[in-house]
Protein backbone atom coordinates (compact mmCIF):
# COMPACT_ATOMS: atom_id res chain seq x y z
CA UNK A 1 0.00 0.00 0.00
CA UNK A 2 1.21 3.40 -0.91
CA UNK A 3 0.97 5.24 2.37
CA UNK A 4 0.85 8.95 1.96
CA UNK A 5 0.51 11.99 4.39
CA UNK A 6 0.20 15.52 4.18
CA UNK A 7 2.35 18.50 5.96
CA UNK A 8 0.02 21.67 5.43
CA UNK A 9 1.00 24.83 6.83
CA UNK A 10 1.00 28.60 4.87
CA UNK A 11 4.62 28.37 4.84
CA UNK A 12 5.01 32.15 5.10
CA UNK A 13 8.29 31.35 4.94
CA UNK A 14 9.39 27.77 4.82
CA UNK A 15 11.84 27.67 7.34
CA UNK A 16 14.72 24.89 8.53
CA UNK A 17 11.71 23.93 11.33
CA UNK A 18 9.27 23.05 8.65
CA UNK A 19 11.82 21.34 6.52
CA UNK A 20 12.84 19.29 9.28
CA UNK A 21 9.36 18.09 10.06
CA UNK A 22 9.26 17.28 6.26
CA UNK A 23 12.24 15.09 6.05
CA UNK A 24 11.53 13.55 8.98
CA UNK A 25 8.20 12.67 7.43
CA UNK A 26 9.45 11.69 4.18
CA UNK A 27 11.01 8.76 6.28
CA UNK A 28 8.54 7.72 7.26
CA UNK A 29 5.52 7.91 4.70
CA UNK A 30 5.87 6.39 1.23
CA UNK A 31 5.04 10.21 -0.24
CA UNK A 32 4.49 13.59 1.81
CA UNK A 33 2.57 16.01 0.14
CA UNK A 34 3.22 19.32 1.34
CA UNK A 35 -0.21 21.83 0.68
CA UNK A 36 0.81 25.83 1.08
CA UNK A 37 -2.72 27.21 2.19
CA UNK A 38 -3.57 30.88 2.55
CA UNK A 39 -4.06 31.26 6.60
CA UNK A 40 -7.45 33.96 6.57
CA UNK A 41 -6.42 34.44 9.92
CA UNK A 42 -2.62 35.91 8.83
CA UNK A 43 -0.99 38.13 7.04
CA UNK A 44 1.18 36.81 4.61
CA UNK A 45 4.41 38.10 3.33
CA UNK A 46 3.94 36.66 0.24
CA UNK A 47 2.10 35.45 -2.53
CA UNK A 48 0.82 31.82 -2.10
CA UNK A 49 2.84 31.27 -5.81
CA UNK A 50 5.86 32.86 -4.13
CA UNK A 51 5.30 30.61 -1.22
CA UNK A 52 5.41 27.65 -3.02
CA UNK A 53 7.85 28.32 -5.35
CA UNK A 54 10.37 28.68 -2.31
CA UNK A 55 8.99 25.26 -0.57
CA UNK A 56 9.55 23.70 -4.06
CA UNK A 57 12.65 24.64 -4.31
CA UNK A 58 13.79 23.98 -0.98
CA UNK A 59 12.52 20.50 -0.93
CA UNK A 60 13.89 19.71 -4.11
CA UNK A 61 16.26 16.89 -2.37
CA UNK A 62 13.64 14.93 -1.29
CA UNK A 63 12.13 12.55 -4.20
CA UNK A 64 9.23 11.53 -2.19
CA UNK A 65 8.03 14.89 -1.27
CA UNK A 66 5.70 17.03 -3.44
CA UNK A 67 4.78 20.25 -3.19
CA UNK A 68 1.32 21.60 -4.28
CA UNK A 69 -0.93 24.83 -3.57
CA UNK A 70 -3.92 23.76 -0.53
CA UNK A 71 -7.31 24.92 -1.34
CA UNK A 72 -10.79 24.64 0.66
CA UNK A 73 -10.95 22.81 3.76
CA UNK A 74 -7.86 20.85 3.94
CA UNK A 75 -10.15 17.71 5.28
CA UNK A 76 -11.85 17.76 1.58
CA UNK A 77 -8.72 18.40 0.04
CA UNK A 78 -7.49 15.25 1.98
CA UNK A 79 -9.96 13.44 0.68
CA UNK A 80 -9.56 14.34 -2.91
CA UNK A 81 -6.04 13.63 -2.51
CA UNK A 82 -6.48 10.10 -1.01
CA UNK A 83 -4.57 10.91 2.43
CA UNK A 84 -5.78 9.89 5.54
CA UNK A 85 -2.93 11.26 7.80
CA UNK A 86 -1.69 15.21 8.77
CA UNK A 87 1.04 15.40 9.82
CA UNK A 88 1.82 18.69 12.33
CA UNK A 89 4.96 20.03 13.67
CA UNK A 90 4.68 20.94 17.92
CA UNK A 91 7.23 22.82 18.82
CA UNK A 92 5.99 23.64 22.48
CA UNK A 93 3.39 24.16 24.38
CA UNK A 94 2.55 27.06 23.37
CA UNK A 95 1.69 24.99 20.00
CA UNK A 96 -0.74 22.58 21.48
CA UNK A 97 -3.32 24.41 22.55
CA UNK A 98 -4.10 26.09 18.53
CA UNK A 99 -3.03 22.54 16.94
CA UNK A 100 -5.77 20.61 19.60
CA UNK A 101 -8.26 23.10 18.42
CA UNK A 102 -7.83 22.68 14.34
CA UNK A 103 -7.21 18.64 14.95
CA UNK A 104 -10.79 18.28 16.99
CA UNK A 105 -12.11 20.37 14.69
CA UNK A 106 -11.11 18.49 11.76
CA UNK A 107 -12.23 15.51 13.38
CA UNK A 108 -15.36 17.47 14.23
CA UNK A 109 -16.33 17.71 10.70
CA UNK A 110 -14.47 14.65 8.71
CA UNK A 111 -13.17 10.87 10.44
CA UNK A 112 -11.42 10.14 7.08
CA UNK A 113 -8.22 12.35 8.50
CA UNK A 114 -5.93 11.53 11.70
CA UNK A 115 -3.72 14.50 12.72
CA UNK A 116 -0.51 13.40 14.40
CA UNK A 117 2.04 15.33 15.99
CA UNK A 118 5.67 14.86 15.79
CA UNK A 119 8.03 17.56 17.83
CA UNK A 120 10.14 19.38 16.37
CA UNK A 121 14.50 18.98 16.89
CA UNK A 122 14.81 21.22 20.72
CA UNK A 123 17.48 23.68 17.82
CA UNK A 124 14.38 24.44 15.88
CA UNK A 125 11.92 24.85 19.23
CA UNK A 126 12.48 28.48 18.75
CA UNK A 127 12.33 28.97 15.23
CA UNK A 128 8.34 30.33 12.89
CA UNK A 129 8.29 31.93 10.55
CA UNK A 130 6.77 34.82 12.43
CA UNK A 131 9.67 35.64 14.42
CA UNK A 132 11.84 34.69 10.90
CA UNK A 133 9.77 37.45 9.06
CA UNK A 134 10.08 40.01 12.20
CA UNK A 135 13.75 39.73 12.12
CA UNK A 136 13.96 39.96 8.34
CA UNK A 137 11.82 43.09 8.42
CA UNK A 138 14.37 44.73 10.78
CA UNK A 139 17.48 43.54 8.65
CA UNK A 140 18.70 40.79 10.48
CA UNK A 141 20.46 37.81 9.21
CA UNK A 142 17.90 34.70 9.00
CA UNK A 143 20.52 33.02 7.08
CA UNK A 144 21.15 29.89 9.55
CA UNK A 145 17.23 30.00 9.92
CA UNK A 146 15.59 29.49 6.12
CA UNK A 147 17.36 28.30 2.77
CA UNK A 148 19.37 31.06 0.46
CA UNK A 149 16.75 30.96 -1.58
CA UNK A 150 14.21 32.43 0.86
CA UNK A 151 17.12 34.75 2.40
CA UNK A 152 17.10 36.53 -1.22
CA UNK A 153 13.41 36.56 -1.68
CA UNK A 154 13.26 38.73 1.90
CA UNK A 155 15.66 40.58 0.28
CA UNK A 156 13.84 41.60 -2.32
CA UNK A 157 10.42 42.42 -0.34
CA UNK A 158 12.76 45.04 1.70
CA UNK A 159 13.66 46.02 -2.02
CA UNK A 160 9.89 46.72 -2.49
CA UNK A 161 9.82 48.65 0.84
CA UNK A 162 8.48 46.01 2.99
CA UNK A 163 9.56 46.48 6.69
CA UNK A 164 8.23 43.15 8.56
CA UNK A 165 5.00 44.76 9.12
CA UNK A 166 2.96 44.95 6.61
CA UNK A 167 1.43 42.09 4.88
CA UNK A 168 -0.50 40.61 1.48
O1 LIG B 1 1.16 27.31 8.97
P1 LIG B 1 -0.20 27.66 9.48
O2 LIG B 1 -0.58 29.08 9.07
O3 LIG B 1 -0.34 27.45 10.96
O4 LIG B 1 -1.21 26.66 8.76
C1 LIG B 1 -2.61 26.71 9.05
C2 LIG B 1 -3.38 25.81 8.06
C3 LIG B 1 -3.12 26.24 6.63
C4 LIG B 1 -2.93 24.37 8.24
C5 LIG B 1 -4.89 25.96 8.41
O5 LIG B 1 -5.25 27.32 8.30
C6 LIG B 1 -5.77 25.10 7.50
O6 LIG B 1 -5.92 23.92 7.75
N1 LIG B 1 -6.34 25.72 6.44
C7 LIG B 1 -7.20 25.05 5.49
C8 LIG B 1 -8.65 25.49 5.66
C9 LIG B 1 -9.32 24.69 6.76
O7 LIG B 1 -9.55 23.50 6.67
N2 LIG B 1 -9.60 25.39 7.88
C10 LIG B 1 -10.20 24.81 9.04
C11 LIG B 1 -9.14 24.44 10.06
S1 LIG B 1 -9.87 23.77 11.53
Amino acid sequence: MNERAMCPGSFDPITYGHIDIIGRTARVFDEVVVSVFDNPNKKHCFPCEKRLQLATESLRSFPNVVVERGEGLLVDYARRRGIKVVIKGLRAVSDFEYEFQMAQMNRAIANHVETLFMMTKPEHSYLSSSVVKELAGLGADVSEMVPEIVVEAFTERLDEGWNGDSGI
